[in-house]
């Protein structure tokens, strides 16, 4: 069957029929027509949807890279570019063991951290969040993969001892300045704590940078995920570490990438 007519985009009206049905593309395209049921399904998730709902609200999932995590309005929806960040993060590390530390600050959804973990089963992976219905979420998303959830802000969710032995520390932080506008559906539905930083918006990141190199070990690596106008700031930021931008699959700079070498030359002075 067709999707029925609805005022939305055809790909989501379909979206939205298997979500009603059960059914993946396949089975929808076998049957003639909804059941009662589904119709009454599926004209609720339309109207939702009609009202600017976020579509991947409305189905309760999103695929991020090779995993699926639940998403609800509790958590930011994971972006492309956070999968960006997770594949460079990834190609950077290589490889890891029983003895390798990755950690996921403001993990939101959990997405980056299962991600992470998928890549290298064996690491010990940290996921951290401020935000307790974030945690909550998380939890269920990664805990069962083997994923440590930790609540706190920052770096103070992370044990004391782990200090100078992250093998990879990714965050994608708020960035947006406070009063910035941004699209409807993004700021009428997503939770602000994990949108805006702060009056100027790079208020996170500051404050991740003051810390990042005393929580990464020698040789290890920090992913960060900026804003599109943040690049200069945060090369300046980041400066105690090699650093390269990555552009995102938009051709904009959105993944600082930073390399731990054995020393700096500011070392020990803060
Ligand atoms: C942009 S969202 C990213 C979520 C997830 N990592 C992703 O990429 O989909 C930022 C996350 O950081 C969390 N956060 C905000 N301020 C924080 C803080 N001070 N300490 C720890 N987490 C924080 C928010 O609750 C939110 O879940």
């Amino acid at each position: 069957m067709k999707a029925p007519s609805t005022g939305l985009p055809d790909h989501e009206a379909r979206r939205l029929v298997q979500l009603a049905t059960g059914l993946d593309a396949t089975g929808v395209a076998m049957r003639d027509e909804l059941t009662d049921v589904e119709a009454a399904a599926f004209a609720g998730y339309v109207d939702r949807r009609l009202r600017g709902e976020p579509l991947q609200y409305i189905e309760g999932t999103v695929q991020f890279g090779p995993i699926e995590v639940r998403v609800d309005p509790r958590v930011l929806i994971p972006r492309p570019e956070t999968e960006v960040l997770w594949e460079r993060a990834v190609a950077a590390l290589g490889t890891a063991d029983e003895s390798t530390v990755i950690v996921d600050i403001g993990t939101g959804s959990g997405a980056l951290a299962l991600a992470l973990k998928h890549a290298f089963p064996d690491a010990r992976v940290y996921a951290t969040d401020v935000d307790a219905d974030a945690l909550d979420l998380a939890r269920e998303n990664v805990e069962q993969a083997g994923v440590t959830v930790l609540g706190g802000d920052l770096f103070g969710a992370l044990p004391f001892g782990m200090r100078g032995h992250v093998d990879l520390l990714v965050s994608n932080p708020p960035y947006v300045a406070d009063g910035d506008d941004l699209p409807a559906e993004v700021g009428e539905h997503e939770p602000a704590r994990a949108l805006f930083a702060g009056p100027v918006g790079d208020e996170i990141l500051v404050r991740l940078a003051e810390q990042a190199f005393y929580w990464v070990k020698p040789g290890g690596w920090v992913f960060i995920e900026i804003g599109e106008t943040q690049a200069d700031r945060a090369m300046e930021l980041f400066a105690d570490f090699q650093c390269v931008v990555y552009q995102d699959l938009a051709g904009k700079p959105r993944i600082l990438a930073g390399y731990r070498g054995a020393t700096s030359c500011i070392e020990g002075n803060r």
